[in-house]
């Protein structure tokens, strides 16, 4: 049994009728992967109107001649028998009989007749129209997937190398080092209407544009983009473009300007998405690369009260290694002390008026370059801790260390994929231990897997001599004696690849 609690969407033209703020849902013609479909709606609150004619429409082309619209879902919310109709056309006009056509209150679902129908053209003309004055809500997409004519196999750009120079008093080091695979999520439902979900757009743009991007999968560097948008229907969210096949510009083309009246649900949709996006392993270009750290930035201009992000979902995100950063636009002071809570967080989050560059500097700066400058909960730092037994202390990083390489982690948990658990980029955590007074030696046990020659755990004496170093792979344990008086250990990664990090034993010992 599906619960449907509609939406309201819409087309939008920018047509004034009676309603002087009436638009189409979708006002121009659209390029891309998930084209979406809904009813006309009030700019102001995203209620939903109606035109009487002429009838909402557009083009959706697939941006490739080799892919075909399939997997129409639509959902009407409310029904008012003013004689909704849409149509979808084969092609880029309204000649010729429809592909699929829908009465108002008809609801298509996955693996109904009329999702199942695929067009013969990478265009087609999706058309709304309505006979009676009242206003009617639903919501739905339209999916490209390839095959059509015989594909041409894709190329894969090669990234030259780029030298630039970069001065910015926004941020202390370039955005374009980001190395990651996010997966930016806009949440098209605000309480401010389309000038606050241009706000939040505003922002990912802003970011975005600052990247180095790249769709190859095989690449350690550089940053892969996906973009999604959260809806109010189970799963709650639309996939907007190819995963990991964006650029800033395709990005910010796909970014949704239209909004929807009906509250989603945020924790769905973060973890379906986790899971769509986040696997490895399956050898598909939607694979998430290995070695590269990875989040999801949710773009968003309200904070529900049914969004609580609590343990369940954490739970999902660790067990794919993937980071969570929420971005608030604009959002009252209630919203922001729930979204900024400090019990049980384990996600960044921040809330900014603004939408440029020190907009953006309020989440990169802490997050993505772990500057300090506000407490990031990606890579909580894990304290020197007494043994049960208090024979000797450790510590490790990531705080949640699996263990040395293989099938399992440390806890013989063998469904580990290999990816989750691992440190963070731009990492400089110290930790410092005083030998007791007890002991005149000390001996020290590292396990490590770091990325060879550029992320490295040192190790310093009381007067700041380096005394070891680890970097590269070593999980028999390398083993050292110091009789410093206190020790510090430093762990410092670079931009790029990061692994599973480190284990550190220190026994206190006379001899
Ligand atoms: C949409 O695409 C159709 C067919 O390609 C074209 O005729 C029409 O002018 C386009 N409309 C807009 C608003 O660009
Ligand atoms: C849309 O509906 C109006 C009102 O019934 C009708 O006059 C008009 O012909 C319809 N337009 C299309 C394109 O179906
Ligand atoms: C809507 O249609 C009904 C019945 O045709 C009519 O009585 C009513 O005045 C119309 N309302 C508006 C706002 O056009
Ligand atoms: C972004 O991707 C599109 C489509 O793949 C491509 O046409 C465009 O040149 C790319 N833009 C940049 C700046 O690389
Ligand atoms: C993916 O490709 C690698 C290397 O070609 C191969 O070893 C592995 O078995 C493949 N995995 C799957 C799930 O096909
Ligand atoms: C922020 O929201 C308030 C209402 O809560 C609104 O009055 C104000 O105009 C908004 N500011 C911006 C910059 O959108
Ligand atoms: C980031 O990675 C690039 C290689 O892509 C390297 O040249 C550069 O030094 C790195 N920057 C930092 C700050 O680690």
């Amino acid at each position: 049994m599906i619960v449907f609690k509609f939406a309201v969407f819409l087309l939008a033209i920018c047509i004034k009728y009676s309603s002087a703020s009436c638009v189409c849902y979708q006002p121009q013609n659209y390029t891309g992967r998930s084209a979406p479909i809904g009813n006309s709606y009030q700019e102001s609150d995203f209620s939903p109107c109606f035109l009487n004619s002429p009838p909402c429409s557009y083009v959706a082309y697939s941006g490739d001649d080799t892919y075909g619209w399939t997997g129409l879902i639509l959902n009407w919310a409310t029904t008012t028998g003013s004689g909704g109709l849409l149509e979808i056309f084969d092609g880029s006009d309204a000649s010729g009989t429809p592909l699929i056509q829908v009465q108002e209150g008809d609801n298509i679902l996955a693996g109904s007749p009329k999702n199942i129908i695929k067009s013969t053209s990478p265009r087609i003309y999706i058309r709304y129209n309505q006979t009676g004055n009242g206003s009617n809500a639903y919501y739905g997409t339209i999916r490209a997937e390839s095959g059509l004519s015989p594909s041409v196999a894709p190329t894969t750009p090669t990234v030259a190398p780029v030298t630039r120079s970069f001065s910015s008093p926004d941020f202390p080091k370039d955005p374009y080092l980001i190395t990651h695979d996010i997966l930016v999520v806009i949440n098209q439902r605000t309480n401010g209407g389309s000038s606050a979900l241009r706000g939040v757009n505003a922002i990912a743009i802003n970011f975005v544009g600052q990247l180095s991007t790249t769709t190859n999968a095989n690449s350690d560097s550089g940053t892969r983009l996906s973009l999604a948008s959260l809806t109010p229907y189970d799963p709650y969210y639309a996939l907007r473009g190819d995963i990991w096949g964006l650029n800033a510009s395709t990005l910010t083309t796909a970014l949704p300007y239209n909004g929807i009246a009906i509250e989603g649900n945020i924790d769905q949709a973060l973890t379906g998405l986790v899971d769509l996006a986040f696997t490895v392993n399956q050898n598909t270009t939607a694979d998430s690369r290995r070695n590269v750290q990875r989040s999801i930035i949710l773009f968003t201009g309200e904070w529900p009260t049914n969004a609580q992000l609590s343990l369940d979902v954490k739970n999902k995100f660790d067990s794919k290694g993937v980071n969570l950063l929420i971005v608030g636009y604009n959002l009252t002071d209630t919203e922001q002390s729930q979204l900024l809570r400090t019990d049980n967080r384990w996600y960044n989050a921040v809330n900014t008026q603004q939408t440029k560059s020190p907009a953006v500097a309020s989440f990169v700066n802490p997050f993505y370059f772990n500057d300090g400058s506000a407490t990031n909960y990606w890579c909580p730092p894990h304290p020197v801790t007494p043994s049960v037994d208090t024979t000797y202390v450790w510590f490790q990083e990531p705080y949640n260390y699996a263990g040395p390489y293989g099938t399992q982690d440390w806890n013989g948990f063998s469904s580990y994929d290999g990816q989750s658990n691992r440190y963070c980029n731009f990492a400089n955590s110290v930790y410092t231990y005083n030998m007791p007074s007890t002991a005149n030696t000390m001996k020290v046990q590292v396990f490590f897997e770091l990325e060879a020659g550029k992320d490295f755990l040192n190790f310093y004496d009381a007067s700041n001599n380096l005394i070891a170093s680890f970097t590269g792979y070593d999980i028999s344990a390398s083993t050292f004696y110091t009789s410093t008086t206190t020790l510090t250990a430093r762990f410092i990664s670079d931009n790029q690849s990061i692994y599973r990090g480190f284990y550190v034993s220190i026994t206190p010992q006379t001899l």
